[in-house]
């Protein structure tokens, strides 16, 4: 997840690839719950990973379920739960349990309808904020039947007291009422706990006020469905739950992924998966069929939002499905401007807001007044950061018009403010795509993580940038002069990749020693051929595994920073590394730090640093790292060692030590690293368009 101040898009070209989404957290609770009612063991595919269902897991557990996780690394988001068959253990009815839940609503509701009519004792809390969050309705809905539970806090609010009632006492004969105005989330509770004491006779339901949020009923329904439970629903308004329901098991059942998740990466194939070519060895071109695949949601979806799929179809997307997968690609282009009622898919139309940036004329979306009260007044959010790009935009009460820039020129850089909602952050990277090939910013970008932290991975796994707009950050220099420090730090903040280029020499010049090579030009070639064989993986906080050992601590020696050094003079040994350096290049971008990174592997990159400090300096740094790590030097020892490291890698033949003719010098010696850091951060902001642009 990106957890840095803004997230910088490079200019986006092309489209393909294939992403998995998250499941979707309605039907993760949802399911869990059935299956925890039923009898036999449910597999439960790509269930969501998320703190509600963990709360929901926990609490299936204190239930007397046997909750058990897949080990197969491949599935390890499947879970296999073996339900109680409608009953309590008489030993767990017997006793009281405490059920602590978090902040998960989609935990909360559901458990206190179903806990209440299980006949057992229970006390249910959960984190401050769910003690602020209502229960009221649900709680009156459930006296209605006959059944004890008490507020513990504030009437009306969690924590609850639920005490049990033989069957026998509950009022089933009358309609149940509930009101449905508030939120859909109280029905559904019912609906699903309902079946647990309709065996003689029908249950009946009605909803007071008009029902909202129906597509959530909708599914409730649909899964109920699986479990064997058909409910009959009249008009939204009366619902009956059939003598003799009985949850039966559909023994593996997948969890759809978030259908409103799927709308970006629709959009993503509309926008730029589009057939092209590209170069082949021949000389010639060889054309390329890109398909944006997105797994784990299909058109027959049981969410709402899939019908997004036909707004996209609308503006122009090529759409295939299959049972749990779209594959997309660009159909129309440009987009098709379109006018539409969004009602239906208020999240997901938010996503025909980017898309219309592309479309061939103005697009209105129409009945949005809902927009206005979500996470943000989302209708003036889009309405504000569209302009921003160069859009025309026309904001209604209930409805917006966008017209895209005119042309590449009225396309704008822009810093999209992302308001604490993760569907702006997720629409705005689809702007990244446009034809000015300007890079787009997305402020705070960690908000995605409300439904989707790992948003932004996903997308740069499928998308290409415009060749050359992956931006790198160079940071050259001498040996223990800071940069490996500030290039973690420049990277860390900018959420780019990096590159420790040094690594590379001290891991082959290990390899080398290992393998018993000695490091001398007769052997260059040897050694070349060791790199072709070597299995490197760089993990967080600077580990390092060499076919599969953690060599971290090894390549960090005074020593096999001599043989690294050694070996980095060898022409063959520079090359067989250029490709592995250059791979590092990866959106949304590089800081790559050593000796040559500006001067040979990275020569047209866009900001390069030279850092350096006195030899003095140099050595007492390196002096008290060392001294800290416990490891006995002296001084002067080592800064006649660097003297040494610094006149070879200075003066050998191939791609010597020295500043870029284009590198700022930065000569840290009387600067501590946040300095130093903030410098290359005010170099590298003065190069970005967004600053101008909102000026
Ligand atoms: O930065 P470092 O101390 O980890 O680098 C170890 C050696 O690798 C250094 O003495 C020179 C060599 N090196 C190089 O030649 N080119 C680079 N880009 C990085 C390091």
């Amino acid at each position: 997840m990106f957890s840095t101040a803004f997230l910088d898009i490079p200019a986006l070209q092309s489209a393909h690839g294939e992403v998995q989404l998250p499941g979707s957290k309605s039907i993760s609770n949802r399911v869990l719950l059935l299956a925890a009612l039923s009898s036999g063991t449910t597999t439960i595919h790509d269930l969501l990973d998320s703190d509600d269902t963990q709360v929901m897991l926990r609490a299936l557990e204190q239930l007397g379920c046997a909750v058990v996780r897949s080990t197969d690394p491949a599935h390890l988001n499947s879970y296999h739960i073996t339900g109680i068959a409608g009953q309590l253990a008489p030993a767990l009815a017997a006793r009281s349990t405490a059920l602590f839940l978090g902040n998960a609503g989609t935990a909360m509701r559901p458990l206190t309808a179903a806990l209440a009519l299980l006949g057992g004792h229970f006390e249910m809390s959960g984190v401050p904020r769910m003690h602020e969050r209502p229960i009221g309705d649900l709680v009156d809905a459930l006296r209605q039947l006959g059944c004890k539970i008490d507020y513990l806090g504030n009437e009306g609010f969690p924590p609850l007291r639920i005490q049990p009632v033989a069957a026998a006492q509950l009022q089933l004969n009358a309609p149940i009422t509930v009101r449905g105005d508030v939120s859909s989330q109280f029905l559904t509770a019912l609906l699903m706990a309902l079946p647990l004491v309709a065996k003689q006779q029908d249950v009946v339901i009605e909803v007071a006020g008009e029902l909202i949020s129906k597509p959530y009923i909708h599914i409730t329904l649909e899964l109920l469905k699986r479990f064997g439970i058909d409910i009959h629903n009249e008009q939204w308004q009366r619902f009956t739950v059939r003598a003799g329901s009985r949850y039966q098991s559909p023994h593996e059942i997948h969890v759809e992924a978030d259908a409103s998740s799927a709308s970006y990466f629709i959009a993503l194939g509309a926008i730029a998966a589009s057939k092209g070519s590209k170069p082949n060895a021949q000389g010639g071109t060889t054309s390329v069929d890109r398909v944006v695949k997105v797994m784990g949601v299909g058109a027959q979806s049981i969410q709402g939002d899939i019908r997004f799929v036909e707004a996209a179809r609308a503006m122009g997307a090529a759409i295939t499905s299959g049972p749990n997968w779209l594959e997309i690609r660009r159909g129309t282009w440009p987009l098709q401007a379109i006018d539409m009622d969004c009602n239906h898919i208020p999240d997901a139309a938010m996503t025909l807001a980017a898309m219309a940036l592309y479309a061939n004329g103005t697009t209105t979306l129409r009945n949005i007044a809902s927009w206005r009260v979500k996470e943000t007044d989302r209708l003036a959010a889009m309405a504000i950061e569209l302009r921003k790009l160069g859009a025309v935009v026309e904001e209604g009460a209930d409805y917006l018009t966008i017209t895209p820039p005119a042309n590449r020129e009225a396309w704008k850089p822009a810093s999209i403010h992302t308001y604490d909602d993760h569907r702006v952050a997720m629409c705005f990277s689809l702007a990244a795509f446009n034809p000015a090939g300007l890079p787009v910013r997305i402020e705070d970008p960690k908000c995605v993580a409300k439904t989707f932290p790992g948003y932004f991975e996903a997308m740069f796994s499928a998308v290409r940038a415009v060749p050359g707009s992956v931006p790198v950050i160079c940071i050259d220099g001498p040996t223990a002069s800071g940069k490996g420090t500030v290039a973690a730090a420049v990277a860390e903040h900018l959420g780019y990749h990096l590159l420790d280029s040094g690594a590379l020499y001290r891991i082959t010049g290990l390899a080398a020693t290992r393998a018993g090579i000695p490091i001398d030009a007769e052997h260059a070639s040897q050694i070349a051929a060791l790199i072709a064989q070597m299995d490197i993986q760089f993990g967080a906080d600077q580990q390092v595994r060499l076919d599969g050992e953690d060599i971290s601590l090894a390549i960090r020696s005074e020593e096999a920073g001599m043989n690294a050094s050694l070996v980095s003079a060898l022409p063959a040994v520079r090359q067989a590394l250029v490709q592995a350096q250059h791979d590092f290049r990866q959106l949304p971008g590089l800081v790559a730090d050593g000796r040559d990174m500006g001067t040979v592997i990275f020569p047209l990159a866009p900001l390069k640093v030279y850092l350096t400090a006195s030899a003095a300096k140099r050595a007492e740094r390196r002096h008290k790292q060392l001294i800290e790590k416990g490891i006995p030097a002296t001084i002067a020892d080592l800064r006649a060692d660097l003297e040494a490291r610094d006149s070879r890698d200075m003066n050998r033949a191939t791609a010597p030590l020295h500043a870029a003719q284009d590198a700022f010098l930065l000569d840290n010696s009387e600067m501590g690293v946040d300095n130093a850091v903030a410098q290359v951060l005010s170099w590298w902001e003065k190069r970005q368009p967004f600053g101008k642009a909102q000026a």
